[in-house]
């Protein structure tokens, strides 16, 4: 893809803001402002006081053919951090510092560059570059984390030698991986857009009495990573969500939820304002038909019995009452994977489902990682291999987008 957007000046017509901070590899951001103009980029430079120490703003300036911004008053233009946000298609941030990451993660806004952070409705990119042991120092691992979930792209930094001499992970991304991440961004930025999609996320805790419940062992990183893969994408989201330790996503509305039967009701609240359904909550199957009353007490009993009944299936009666919506279900399973999936597909009544065997090694509940078969009700299947739930969360979108979303059926979804 590289090669082709190299010669057709893929990138023509796009505004990219490119924040320079003070490591090192601020060198390296000469090579990747010249890659972004051979495709026809308008690149705007912001560099922070740090990066001025490395690389003179002379050579961003010539290179970009525009006035590169390096102070919030430096007075040639009024309020550069509101009018380079406004119109970006893209920041990126390249190379970006412990420093940088943390004042991003904080909402610090100290110069231009992390000031105008505050103001972007576009896609931010960063790839960080600094030493092994600040990348792995768990304060930057916790910032890279809360921007992640706010949907800023964090490239992970290469392992090589570094300034310090060690060899280890702290290397700027190469320059085709910082360009695939932008391609990325500025094109799949839109194709969500018009859809108003209704997340659901994490286990249900089904209360047992006032201190205990029943519950399984969903994280919610597959639903929230839907949920931000369809911001990324330009698409609203209104996420429902089980209790989890997850931040949820920036720009989500979220509905925090306990039981089943909350989850319901605030799902059918929101699924008539909805185009897609995308249904990645662990619900509880069954329930206690009521929580004792106070809490319950082990003295003189060897054993106890505890009555459970269904809970609603949510996703039946849901996709039972729909209008025009797309609807997408989840099947966790551990055995026959394929044909449990087929069978609830058909029985629920859905356009598409995501299979998963939750006991593969390095998938499932908790993991950062999931592989997945997705089945449609047309027959198409497609296969993924283990990979980052983020990812996963692209494809699943994607096979929404071509299975469902471009095809009519009753009143068109696409704007
Ligand atoms: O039948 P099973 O629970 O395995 O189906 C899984 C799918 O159904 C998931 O998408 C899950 O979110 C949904 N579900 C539901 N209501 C339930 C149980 C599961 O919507 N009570």
């Amino acid at each position: 893809m590289l090669d082709d957007a190299k010669s057709t000046a893929v990138l023509a017509g796009k505004h990219l803001v490119l924040g320079v901070t003070g490591s090192i590899a601020a060198y390296k951001a000469v090579g990747v402002l010249r890659a972004l103009r051979d495709q026809g980029a308008t690149v705007s430079v912001l560099m922070t006081e740090g990066a001025t120490k490395f690389m003179t703003p002379l050579t961003f300036e010539v290179l970009s053919g525009r006035r590169v911004v390096t102070n919030l008053f430096d007075g040639h233009e009024t309020m550069p951090h509101l009018t380079l946000a406004e119109d970006a298609d893209a920041v990126l941030v390249a190379p970006a510092t412990a420093h940088f990451l943390a004042k991003a993660a904080l909402g610090l806004a100290d110069d231009v560059l992390s000031t105008m952070l505050l103001n972007v409705q576009c896609p931010v990119i960063v790839a960080p570059a600094m030493d092994g042991e600040m990348w792995t120092h768990p304060t930057v691992i916790q910032h890279v984390e809360i921007l992640r979930a706010r949907g800023v792209v964090v490239l992970d930094p290469e392992v090589g030698p570094l300034a310090s001499g060690r060899v280890a992970q702290g290397r700027l991304s190469a320059e085709t991986t910082v360009l695939e991440a932008i391609h990325t961004a500025v094109f799949r930025q839109a194709d969500w857009r018009g859809q108003r999609v209704l997340v659901s996320a994490g286990p249900t805790q089904e209360p047992l009495d006032p201190v205990r419940f029943l519950s399984n062992r969903s994280s919610g990183k597959m639903g929230y990573a839907i949920a931000e893969a369809v911001r990324a994408r330009g698409g609203e989201v209104v996420l429902v969500t089980g209790p989890s330790a997850l931040i949820p996503p920036s720009r989500v509305t979220t509905v925090h939820v306990n039981t089943a039967s909350e989850m319901a009701d605030a799902l059918s609240q929101h699924f008539p304002s909805c185009t897609v359904l995308i249904m990645a909550a662990a619900v509880a199957d069954f329930r206690p038909p009521m929580a004792a009353s106070g809490k319950l007490k082990k003295q003189g009993r060897s054993e106890i019995e505890i009555a459970l009944e269904a809970t609603p299936d949510i996703l039946a009666m849901l996709s039972a009452r729909r209008t025009s919506q797309i609807v997408v279900g989840f099947a966790a399973e551990t055995e026959q994977v394929l044909s449990h999936a087929k069978d609830k597909l058909v029985g629920k009544g859905l356009d598409l489902i995501v299979a998963n065997d939750v006991t593969q090694a390095g998938g499932g509940f908790g993991s950062d990682d999931n592989a997945a078969v997705i089945l449609s009700a047309r027959g198409e299947q497609r296969v993924f291999g283990l990979m980052p739930k983020r990812r996963l969360a692209d494809e699943i979108l994607n096979a929404v987008r071509d299975l469902c979303l471009m095809v009519p059926r009753g009143e068109s979804l696409v704007e």
